[in-house]
């Protein structure tokens, strides 16, 4: 096992440049199951995640290469599988996400049920219930969900709960479905939308990408493409916080700016200067975070689909909350356990309440470093956060989270100054 180490207090300065989104690759690639051929998938971010979706899309019979440090070349004309088995579903939950794919594409997909995981029970009854609106037959037999879809038609799908995997599912069924269907309370977040506009380009006919109400009309047949997956508002989001936090100034490339108004809005309200250059319809922009030596204010956070404040950014908000002037209200909407990173920020010396869904986070002036354990992705990133603003050594341990969604977070932080060091955990079994 690995850890990171780092000595905190210096304050990050410079320019980064921002990698392809995880959530939106995944899917992506899932989705070149739905036509055999071949594909390149270019601003693909070297992950852990992304190796275990090129591991199962081999399984089912694709190859797939690096074609160069960031694109894929990957070619599914022998993909005939349509199993996805518990060792790599339970390694990584996105792996559900050939669902879809496999019923559209292959009219069959057994994939084993994914159990919950560190942040909360993450069920699929909303994945499966709007298959079976498709015409699809769901049975479940040894912990495998069985997927028939020979009569496959369109429908109407209405989600009780906005849920990205399972609006990304639908959508993948639904593009060679005979019909037309409506998907009603859709996810909106941009890696659906990319996934949507990929299949456009693939020959689907979809409209309403970015609403609530997605409209599908089923086409005969689809063909292979070329796509560049959208820059990952996450990573973003974290490197605009890591300024923050050490009340540097960080400069980010290659980001949406359009992403990130929530998050704006907040780091605006803790005080922090964000200046956004280009960026508008589409394209990629630069944004200037800074907090220029200030201490951060206290804010409030309240978790909610997109466009409200991503979840995935809850825990690195909550580290800028640790430090600032007054008293901070986080509010988890979305997961029901995910302050699991409360109890590793008090180590560090923060001073955190949680009461149910909620953490009351009382600023104090300054972090210590410490010994602190990542439980889970986003996790880990706050507590690099924090041990980066903490005085002293931080070791974080269980980093291999960390190493499913940030490529090589260590060197693009020791880039803008951080001390910051990847380690042999010798405490820990491997
Ligand atoms: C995706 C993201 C994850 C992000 C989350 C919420 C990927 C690979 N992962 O996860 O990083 O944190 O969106 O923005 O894109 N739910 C049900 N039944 C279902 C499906 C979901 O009850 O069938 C619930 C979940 O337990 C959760 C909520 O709905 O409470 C939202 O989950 P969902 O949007 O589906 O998250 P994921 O797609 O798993």
């Amino acid at each position: 096992m690995e850890k990171f180490v780092i000595e905190g207090g210096e304050r990050l300065r410079g320019t980064v440049t921002i990698g392809g989104a995880k959530n939106a690759v995944l899917p992506v690639l899932a989705a070149t199951l739905l036509k055999r051929g071949l594909y390149h998938v270019g601003n693909v971010p070297r992950l852990r995640d992304v190796t275990t979706m090129i591991g199962l899309l081999e399984l089912l019979g694709a190859k797939i290469e690096w074609a160069d440090e960031h694109r894929l070349a990957v070619d599914t004309t022998h993909a005939e599988g349509f199993e996805a088995p518990y060792d790599l579903v339970k390694e990584m939950r996105a792996s559900v996400l050939v669902l879809g794919a496999l019923v559209g594409g292959a009219r069959r997909a057994v994939v084993s049920y994914p159990g919950g995981c560190a942040i909360g029970e993450r069920p699929i009854d909303l994945h499966l219930r709007g298959l079976s609106l498709l015409g699809c037959d769901v049975g479940m037999h040894e912990g495998y969900v069985d997927v028939r879809a020979d009569k496959l038609r369109g429908g109407t799908v209405y989600f009780d709960k906005s849920t990205v995997g399972g609006t990304e599912n639908i959508l993948m069924a639904a593009v060679l479905a005979k019909g037309e269907t409506l998907i009603d309370n859709a996810a909106m977040e941009p890696e659906v939308v990319d996934l949507g506009v990929m299949l456009q380009r693939m020959g689907a006919n979809i409209d309403g990408l970015g609403t609530p109400i997605i409209r599908i009309r089923g086409v005969k047949e689809l063909s292979s493409c070329d796509y560049d997956v959208i820059p990952d508002r996450i990573e973003t989001g974290t490197f605009m916080v890591a300024g923050g936090v050490t009340r540097g100034n960080v400069t980010i490339e290659g980001a949406m700016p359009e992403h990130q108004t929530a998050l704006i809005e907040k780091l605006r309200e803790a005080g922090m200067e964000i200046d956004v250059e280009n960026g508008e319809r589409g394209e990629k922009g630069v944004i200037h975070a800074a907090m220029s030596r200030k201490r951060p204010t206290a804010f409030d956070v309240k978790t909610a689909p997109y466009p409200g404040f991503a979840t995935d950014m809850q825990a690195q908000a909550t580290t800028l909350m640790c430090t600032a002037k007054g008293v901070s209200v986080v509010t988890e909407t979305i997961f029901e356990n995910r302050m699991m990173h409360a109890a590793e920020l008090r180590r560090l010396g923060a001073d955190i309440t949680v009461v149910g869904n909620r953490a009351i986070v009382r600023g104090v002036k300054s972090l210590q470093g410490a010994r602190v354990m990542a439980t889970d992705l986003r996790a880990s990133a706050c507590l690099i956060l924090a041990g980066l603003c903490a005085y002293g050594t931080t070791e974080v341990s269980r980093i291999y989270h960390i190493d499913r969604g940030y490529e090589s977070i260590e060197k693009k932080l020791a880039q803008l100054g951080a001390k910051i060091e990847r380690g042999k955990d010798e405490g820990m079994a491997s």
